[in-house]
């Protein structure tokens, strides 16, 4: 069985990388070199077995504490390349699931749970699903 919380958050980023000059960047990265916005959806997928106390797999209230606690309070309302999970990355979109699945993958097992998908719209047609590191590929 598998169990999504939905959140949302609004935040800023700009994407650039620090080894690049500053015309490379624009090259690269394009008008996603300039500061800008997105309000992404993040599902966060939880596996495991059910507690045979509760019935749960995970009590949803703590879920949603720990994703409040380690990233809607960090990162809402926020630039994205000042929080600490993302410093010294690029604020992709593939970076951030990363970022987010690093954060969450212990809180949620002390919860009792198997974090199994991060899941975040950027915008109505980008989306990127992460499963943890699989092989050589991310
Ligand atoms: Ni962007």
């Amino acid at each position: 069985m598998y169990i999504t919380r939905r959140e949302r958050f609004s935040a800023s980023h700009k994407l650039y990388n620090d080894e690049l000059q500053d015309h490379e960047n624009e090259k690269l990265f394009g008008k996603c070199f300039n500061l800008h916005g997105h309000n992404y959806e993040l599902f966060v997928t939880v596996t495991g077995k059910i507690n045979p106390i509760s019935g749960f797999i995970i009590d949803l209230k703590n879920l949603k504490k720990v994703i409040h606690e380690r990233i809607i309070n960090k990162i809402d309302h926020n630039d994205i390349n000042n929080v600490d999970f993302m410093k010294n990355k690029i604020s992709t979109t593939e970076n951030l699931c990363i970022g987010i699945w690093n954060e969450l993958e212990n809180p949620i097992e002390i919860l009792g749970g198997k974090l199994h998908k991060i899941k975040l719209n950027e915008t109505e047609n980008n989306s990127f699903e992460y499963f943890g590191k699989i092989n050589n590929y991310v």
